[in-house]
């Protein structure tokens, strides 16, 4: 092997012919392994080219998949914009908020890395995508009535389609989960596009959101001794707070059908009502 230190630009670095992109694949697998005898290797000037290269294209996959997790967030805040819209005018007509909370979740890097590798290790920017496109926007109701209509208002506005819709109130899975599901798309306008970018829309109360943040911490854990008995016992909360959810429906249903007294400000406010009729 020729030695090419006089030819290169950094003196330190030891610089010889004859490598392909074989032996950095073995040379990243030893390394992986343990089994490399150095962390150091030999680099030709077709290696540099190689490695530059690379770290070319790896640079400008970084840019896409930031960019694209930058149109997620995006599509996020449009969704949730939406729903604070509707709790805003919910309020004003039936002078409650229908939404307790709303939460977004953009997926973590390292967990689409772990979802990649779980499907087959293919580190394309559309695998990629298909695993950020995994993203939710969570609302949290006090009423089953409430999930419903945020779910129908939100898909009759025009700018939505709905993708899939998936029931798990009416239908609720094995261990108990309930919640609604709308996979939507919603266009996003950017500064020299528009995209229609994918969202799944969860829609529950908070004591299936309790039930299923309690049940989510139960998926990392591994080996666990009384499982069965555990997963039992969650399917037969998931059911008492299924029962706990429509009682609590059906409660405020009948208050809200006993006849209100008006309150002082009440009558106020029917008589500036009647006074803007006067004027349009
Ligand atoms: P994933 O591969 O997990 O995304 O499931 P999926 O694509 O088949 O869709 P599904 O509607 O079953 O689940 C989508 C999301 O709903 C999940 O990522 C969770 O956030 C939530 N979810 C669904 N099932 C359960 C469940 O049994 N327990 C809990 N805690 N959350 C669930
Ligand atoms: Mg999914």
């Amino acid at each position: 092997m020729e030695d090419r230190k006089d030819k290169n630009e950094n003196p330190d670095v030891h610089i010889t012919e004859g490598l392909d992109t074989d032996q950095i694949d073995r040379w990243i697998q030893g390394n992986i392994d343990g089994t490399n005898p150095t962390a150091m290797i030999p680099l030709s000037g077709n290696t540099v080219t190689f490695l530059h290269n690379h770290a070319l294209k790896i640079a400008e996959t970084l840019v896409a998949y930031k960019e694209m997790m930058m149109m997620y967030a995006c599509a996020m805040k449009e969704i949730r914009t939406k729903f604070e819209v509707l709790d805003m005018e919910f309020k004003v007509r039936y002078r409650r908020n229908p939404i307790n909370s709303i939460n977004t979740r953009l997926k973590k890097t390292a967990s689409i890395i772990e979802k990649l590798a779980r499907y087959g290790n293919d580190l394309s920017l559309e695998a990629l995508e298909l695993h950020i496109s995994d993203i939710a926007v969570r609302v949290v109701c006090s009423y089953i009535d409430d999930i419903y209509r945020l779910a129908d208002a939100l898909l009759k506005q025009d700018d939505i389609t709905l993708i899939a819709k998936k029931d798990y109130i009416a239908n609720p899975k094995e261990n108990g989960y309930r919640s609604l599901h709308l996979i939507v798309t919603v266009p996003v306008f950017f500064a020299d596009q528009k995209r229609d970018m994918k969202v799944e829309v969860q829609i529950r109360t908070i004591a299936m959101d309790f039930w299923a943040s309690l049940e989510h911490q139960l998926k990392y854990k591994q080996a666990v001794p009384n499982e069965a008995a555990i997963i039992a016992d969650l399917k037969a909360c998931a059911d008492v707070i299924s029962a706990t959810d429509e009682k609590m429906l059906g409660i405020r249903q009948e208050i809200e059908a006993i006849g209100d007294k008006p309150t002082e400000e009440d009558i106020l406010l029917e008589k500036l009502s009647r006074i803007d009729e006067q004027f349009q």
